[in-house]
């Protein structure tokens, strides 16, 4: 990948390599969050990954498989032959080529000239995902014949239907049309989830050509041919829209309704040129990018590069128009974990959205109020009480989705069960978590009242029918858990289980005494619904009697009962190898298990969260402890270390972590991104500046800003929502500025264990 320090909105492949498909496809992805789009090539190659998703369109290909994203017929791919060749770059001479996006608009640019025998051709595709108008998709190419005589053009483009995840096919083939005589439509279902879909598509062309028409199995294309004369070119268009049965947009769900719509819309924009609509879309992005702007002035320029990134994939993914569907963990690039979503939002994304968009953060915790059904089938199925959230969520009322089966082990050749559905439980505290973070950094009062409390306190309930009392001890456990570190199956009492669930179940009982005391007709209602008399009778039994592993006597706390007494193994060759597997060509997860062997931040992050609980010296020993047995071979793991070892004070290695977790999506290692962008490295980025050196943090329902920058960084300016509030903080290593509307509300925070009133301006030492 090519970065350019005289353009930081740019993220750019120079020269073509076939190699880099899977990358720039998930890294140059385009979306608005309503739909998404791999950035493949128009013409097809071996080993691309053709993607365009929607959305929460979920569906399951047979009774055996948990339900994905499906993936949606083909709108960009375009087929050209010249003079009767077959037009690819795998053949032929490629001179200039560039493919790149620019984040400030979503605009994706390729360009290159080919040449071949007599051929010499230059090409500008350009496309884009509208940002405001939510199904449309555009692209355009302008071709310029640079041959000594005319050519013959042939140009096959249209929808494809052949495409699937992964041999999965989720449609069926559907009615094909053309209405009013130049759009195409392709209307497909899903087979289980019985979604409509209609997906229509106009070209337009700068000059007189001849075309024909062409169905398929599961395809309309056009075929056009014409004559492009030496020296002179061509502009080619193409228009596209997605609808589907699912969308809260349109009222008349009916098939015909749903295409007139689409065929409305595209008649109303056809005064508009692609600059048009691409200015318009371009409108919608500067207002995500005017939103508390981060500037960085670092003696490395990717730093501001890599939030840019962040933010655009963030907002490419996050699906702000409906509040049944959720950001999934490769956002909407990849086919990777299906498009369901996992602790990555709550503890990953949602802080980014809490602080700077919290109109999209109020849709992601609704989706866990809708959710609160799904939860309950969990629990109930497995003979608990309350809301037990599933580890991999996609409908909300579904519940559980993780599959069962995974990748075959390298030592018995046979599948590995995927435990994680089943045993990996901290989810349940993690949304609470979540929820009361986004209480406290918005003050949505509304949320909170009519379905805030509710989410705390079925999970609190189902802490209390979970844990599992050990008469020898007198103290309730939590056994058979996978927690954070995912590389320890069936482990009893995980710290960081043990302890989010108890700050779950002590967060209730204070909640239900509140309200009780204050809030009548609210204590009222959630009583009639959970029998609270009855419910902090339970949680009070076993609160104080929550087992919370205590440090040994060298500072450690057990990442679980046996944890300290596996065998320690060298790591370093395994974390400077390239993949995040090398580990597993040696061993198998079962021996991984008997190692002290961590795959990402797991006590660590129990420290970061919850701050309080632990002491400096503590977290140091801890971190030193874990750090060197931590593979990161979870994405979510290097932001976590970056801040932790920023408020440790160690700014050095921070910042080395920092520069790891940048390069998990923009780095050099070509397969990194395949299967999608990861998105909660995407909100750890924001959250290593912001948090992590901005200082900003939400501890105990109060705020607190101190940043302290690496030595790179001069100057840092960030803003954040606080509580209605609009807050702007310009920070270099002596001092910083606070800054705000002096007509809202006064602000206080925590900086140094001191409280500061901010009105206007203040600034402070550092
Ligand atoms: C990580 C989980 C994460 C999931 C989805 C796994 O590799 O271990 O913590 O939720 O990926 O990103």
């Amino acid at each position: 990948m090519h970065y350019d320090k005289e353009n930081l909105w740019q993220i750019e492949q120079q020269g073509f390599d076939e190699q880099l498909l899977g990358k720039t496809e998930a890294v140059m992805a385009l979306g608005n969050g309503y739909l998404g789009t791999r950035s493949s090539e128009e013409e097809t190659y071996i080993g691309e990954t053709r993607d365009t998703f929607v959305a929460g369109t979920f569906n399951s290909f047979d009774e055996n498989e948990v339900t994905e994203l499906p993936n949606v017929p083909d709108m960009w791919g375009m087929e050209f032959s010249f003079d009767g060749q077959r037009f690819s770059l795998s053949h032929g001479v490629v001179r200039d080529y560039s493919k790149r996006l620019n984040l400030k608009n979503g605009e994706l640019i390729r360009t290159f000239i080919w040449e071949f025998e007599h051929l010499k051709l230059k090409f500008e595709f350009r496309r884009f995902v509208s940002k405001n108008r939510r199904h449309l998709l555009f692209s355009h190419l302008q071709l310029t014949n640079l041959s000594e005589r005319a050519v013959n053009v042939k140009m096959r483009s249209g929808i494809n239907g052949q495409v699937s995840n992964e041999g999965s096919q989720h449609f069926t083939d559907g009615e094909k049309g053309l209405m009013d005589g130049k759009f195409i439509q392709m209307m497909p279902v899903t087979t289980h989830s019985r979604i409509q879909f209609v997906q229509t598509v106009e070209h337009k062309f700068d000059k007189i050509i001849s075309e024909r028409p062409e169905t398929g199995r599961r395809s309309f294309f056009m075929n056009y041919s014409f004559e492009l004369a030496a020296g002179s070119d061509v502009s080619i268009e193409k228009r596209g829209s997605i609808y589907t049965s699912n969308d809260n947009d349109i009222e008349n769900h009916e098939l015909s309704a749903i295409r007139e719509v689409a065929v409305q819309e595209l008649h109303e924009i056809d005064v508009l040129s692609y600059e048009e609509l691409l200015s318009e879309s371009q409108y919608a992005w500067e207002k995500i990018w005017s939103k508390h702007p981060i500037e960085i002035e670092s003696e490395n320029f990717r730093d501001q590069l890599a939030i840019r990134f962040a933010k655009y994939h963030l907002h490419a993914m996050a699906p702000s128009h409906d509040e049944r569907m959720n950001i999934g963990a490769k956002g909407l690039s990849g086919e990777g974990y299906k498009g369901h979503a996992f602790w990555d939002t709550e503890v990953f994304m949602l802080p980014y959205f809490n602080f700077t968009h919290p109109d999209i953060a109020k849709k992601l915790v609704t989706y866990r109020y809708l959710g609160l059904d799904g939860a309950h089938k969990k629990a109930a199925s497995n003979g608990y009480e309350g809301a037990q959230y599933p580890w991999e969520a996609a409908n909300p009322a579904d519940g559980e989705v993780t599959p069962v089966w995974g990748a075959a082990d390298i030592v018995t050749g046979q599948a590995t069960k995927i435990w994680s559905g089943f045993i990996e439980q901290h989810i349940t505290s993690d949304v609470a978590f979540g929820v009361k973070q986004y209480i406290d950094v918005t003050g949505d009062d509304e949320f909170e009242v009519e379905k805030g409390y509710e989410i705390l306190i079925d999970t609190a309930k189902f802490w209390a029918s979970r844990l599992e009392y050990n008469v020898a001890t007198d103290q309730y456990e939590i056994r058979d858990v996978i927690g954070p570190d995912e590389y320890k199956e069936h482990v009893n009492n995980n710290s960081y289980t043990n302890y989010t669930a108890h700050w779950n179940v002590a967060y209730v009982l204070k909640l239900i005494a509140h309200l009780e005391a204050s809030e009548p007709e609210v204590y009222a209602r959630l009583d009639a619904k959970f029998d609270l008399s009855v419910l902090t009778e339970k949680l009070s039994a076993k609160v104080d009697k929550i087992f919370l592993p205590k440090a040994t006597v060298d500072g450690i706390i057990p990442q679980d009962d046996s944890y300290l007494s596996k065998k320690i193994l060298d790591l370093r060759k395994y974390k400077e190898s390239d993949g995040v597997d090398s580990l597993f060509h040696e061993y198998n997860l079962e021996q991984v298990n008997q190692m002290q062997i961590t795959k990402q931040a797991d006590v660590l992050l129990l420290m970061l969260l919850f701050e309080d609980l632990f002491d400096r010296e503590q977290k140091l020993k801890n971190f030193d402890y874990y750090e060197p047995k931590t593979t990161h071979d979870s994405s979510l793991s290097l932001s976590t270390h970056a801040i932790l070892s920023a408020d440790l004070g160690k700014l050095e290695q921070s910042y080395d972590f920092f520069n790891q977790a940048i390069n998990i999506d923009m780095g050099e290692y070509m397969k990194s991104s395949d299967a999608g962008i990861h998105a909660a490295s995407l909100g750890g980025i924001w959250q290593m500046i912001v948090f992590g050196y901005g200082g900003v943090r939400m501890v105990n329902s109060k705020l607190r800003i101190e940043p302290h920058l690496p030595k790179e960084w001069s100057h840092l300016e960030y803003g954040f929502d606080y509580q209605g509030e609009e807050i702007s903080v310009s920070a270099d290593r002596n001092q910083m500025t606070l800054t705000k509307p002096d007509d809202g509300h006064e602000i206080h925070f925590l900086n140094n264990n001191q409280v500061y009133t901010l009105k206007n301006q203040l600034t402070i030492s550092i």
